[in-house]
């Protein structure tokens, strides 16, 4: 008589003892796999007399029953001991503080530029665009700089190589091309709802990037201007200088300012003038609006009769003026930044030092405050 209570005492120690899912598993395979011991008991029924069977046969069943049903239960307590350790060790608290993430700061040309939009806007002006690259015509022709005019490479001008048209292409020198596509688009039969549309009267500011071959300390290749246009009938300088003061005043957040004009030559306006503003020198940076010393800050003047024509404007009805800051410049006056390189060197120190929290951008709806 087969006495099997010994394989059965074996299993079942084996089976509590198992410590993980892959040593139960094994043990079920040795047991009950293909050719597992306990399935080799019952290939054996087979052999059997019947007498012998029908006594074997519910034994090794039996057995067979017993020892699936413990490893079931054995497998069960290890699936819960491994689902509670790993519980345990991945518990997440809640109440720690997040790792410290790098915020992105906004770089102080756009947040100078946001300032100077907005406190343009404030003044009714409205915002005009151009692209990057010019043709001559917008560039030079229109904006009265004569052909083969040495004022041409005045600019240092990046020249880009000549297009399949035969055209000779150029990164801007200066923002001032757009005064010229705004005023053409007067010519263009564009509905009345568009800014600018139609007529006289125009107050645009152009926000954008420049492009001169020049680099020193406040001179980048590329670099950002601000360009100002406003034509209407019986314009004159005293509005010219009226606008600049409210801006600078603004822009500085000084009440006190004085300003001079001081002559000089631009091929698109007559007259021409650079603008200086009393500043204090003495220490270390910049104090705008005190002082002994003056520092120029903006070119400017009377929009060239040549240049109202070359645009479709009548000079006799219509007159303007035109100024251009330059935006970096403007920012290293108000944020002490000694070196212009610095703004576009891509240095994440130089960014996390000198920019903006994006929460703190003034907007054209809010100004500066
Ligand atoms: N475009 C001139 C410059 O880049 C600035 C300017 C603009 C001067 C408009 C007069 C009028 O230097």
């Amino acid at each position: 008589m087969t006495d099997y209570s010994e394989l059965a005492r074996t299993l079942d120690e084996r089976i509590a003892a198992a410590a993980d899912l892959a040593t139960l598993d094994a043990i079920r395979v040795e047991a009950l796999g293909k050719t597992g011991t306990i399935s080799e008991l019952l290939k054996s029924l087979g052999k059997m007399s019947p007498d012998e069977r029908r006594e074997q046969g519910p034994k090794i069943n039996g057995l067979r029953d017993e020892v699936a049903a413990h490893i079931a239960r054995r497998r069960a307590a290890l699936e819960t001991a491994e689902l509670d350790a790993r519980l345990a060790s991945e518990r997440v608290d809640l109440s720690l503080p997040p790792p410290p993430e790098r915020r992105g700061r906004v770089h102080p040309t756009m947040q100078v530029m946001d300032e100077m939009i907005a406190v343009f806007a404030e003044m009714g002006f409205s915002l005009a665009e151009g692209p990057d690259i010019e043709d001559d015509f917008h560039n030079f022709t229109a904006l009265n700089f004569p052909p083969k005019h040495p004022a041409r490479e005045m600019h240092d001008t990046f020249w880009l190589p000549v297009n399949e048209k035969g055209e000779r292409k150029v990164l801007r020198t200066h923002t001032s091309p757009v005064q010229v596509r705004v005023m053409q688009r007067l010519n263009e039969k564009l509905p009345s709802w568009i800014a600018g549309g139609q007529e006289p009267p125009i107050r645009v500011i152009v926000p954008g990037r420049t492009y001169r071959s020049d680099s020193d300390a406040t001179h980048t290749p590329m670099f950002h201007q601000l360009e100002g246009l406003v034509i209407d009938r019986d314009i004159h300088m005293g509005h010219l200088k009226w606008t600049l003061d409210q801006f600078i005043a603004r822009y500085f957040e000084t009440p006190v300012v004085e300003t001079r004009f001081r002559p000089h030559h631009f091929p698109f306006t007559e007259p021409s003038a650079e603008m200086d503003v009393r500043c204090d020198r003495s220490g270390g940076d910049v104090k705008i609006g005190q002082g002994a010393d003056w520092m120029e800050i903006v070119g400017c003047g009377m929009v060239h009769p040549n240049v109202l024509r070359n645009c479709g404007l009548d000079p006799d009805q219509w007159q303007g003026f035109a100024f251009g800051f330059g935006v970096d410049r403007l920012g290293m006056l108000k944020y002490g930044m000694p070196d212009l390189r610095d703004m576009f060197a891509s240095d994440v120190r130089w960014l996390e030092h000198f920019g903006f929290s994006a929460f703190q951008a003034p907007n054209p709806a809010t100004g500066l405050s």
